[in-house]
């Protein structure tokens, strides 16, 4: 390890992971780089005698699951809930009593919590490090970092590319801090979104600060041929307050095989999954679809951040 490559893994140590604009591009190369080792060797048993708490106030399948995997193919161990109502929130506990009190008995916390902020309140209040595993439709550091991941693994590089991000840009959280992460590398944003899903303007001035181009679309046949990675998402139904304005965007795109007919050879969908059905089941076969491997990828990526936060 160079000493430059040391001072930069140095000043993740003890940190909490809220937002990704919390960290430098040198200090995302420090993860993805972590990860690459533990690719080549997932089982290390650097976490004996820590323990991490996962708490999922909102469900999770990957997230929780893969922080879970982490710690235990790294020797630690784990406790928390994914279900509020068994735990003393269901009696009215504030999140700050719940963190102040988990502190107590963990190393690190891992939240999911419905409610945007709840992550850096969290990380003020206690006394461990706070990784955000999701705030709302705020942010998802840690899908950021292991997509970029994804990325550099299927192109070779992060610089210059042409992303097209299809789907619900407004509530998606994880579009947010990828659009965001994205801005450090020269890349071409084509935002395709039905009028009212569009990307929030506080997330668009990121992109303006930077000079970097974007382009705005409702037709997702416009950008297959041009892009260098398709991310789709998910409508966020859950964040809808008025459940007929979700049943007008629902279904507003679904990526088939017979769209795929004209793309760049390096072409990948990503999807930080679940899907709904904005990805039908016959592209899954196809050589552009990448989002299972893209999960499997969360778990190196979250054994880096757990290694680089912990300081082993
Ligand atoms: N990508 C993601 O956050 O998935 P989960 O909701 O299953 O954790």
């Amino acid at each position: 390890m160079t000493s430059e490559n040391y001072k930069q893994i140095q000043t993740m140590k003890n940190r909490s992971l809220i937002s990704i604009d919390d960290f430098t591009k040198e200090e995302y190369f420090s993860v993805l780089d972590a990860a690459e080792q533990f690719e080549r060797k997932p089982v290390q048993n650097i976490l004996d005698g820590k323990v991490v708490a996962t708490l999922f106030f909102e469900p999770s399948t990957r997230t929780r699951l893969s922080f879970e995997s982490a710690v235990n193919y790294l020797g630690g161990k784990v406790i928390g809930f994914s279900d509020v109502s068994s735990s003393s929130v269901k009696k009215g506990e504030s999140l700050k009593d719940t963190i102040l009190t988990v502190c107590n008995y963990s190393d690190l916390i891992v939240l999911r919590h419905p409610r945007e902020g709840s992550a850096r309140y969290a990380s003020e209040v206690g006394t461990v490090p706070i990784v955000n595993a999701g705030d709302g439709a705020n942010q998802h550091p840690t899908q950021c970092l292991l997509d970029l991941y994804s990325i550099r693994k299927t192109q070779g590089k992060l610089d210059n590319l042409d992303i097209a991000f299809v789907g619900d840009l407004k509530y998606g959280r994880t579009v947010h801090s990828l659009v965001i992460a994205m801005t450090n590398f020269n890349c071409r944003f084509h935002l395709v979104s039905p009028p009212e899903l569009k990307l929030p303007s506080s997330v668009k001035m990121h992109i303006k600060e930077k000079n970097l181009e974007y382009y705005q679309y409702t037709d997702l046949s416009e950008v297959i041929p041009m892009a260098d990675i398709i991310y789709m998402t998910r409508i966020q139904r859950e964040r809808f307050s008025d459940p007929i304005d979700y049943e007008k965007v629902k279904n507003a795109y679904i990526l088939n095989r017979s769209l795929l007919g004209n793309t760049k050879p390096n072409m990948k969908i990503l999807h930080p999954l679940p899907r709904v059905n904005e990805i039908n089941e016959d592209v899954d076969d196809m050589p552009q679809a990448y989002y299972f491997q893209q999960a499997l990828n969360g778990l190196y990526v979250r054994q880096a951040i757990l290694k680089l936060i912990l300081g082993l």
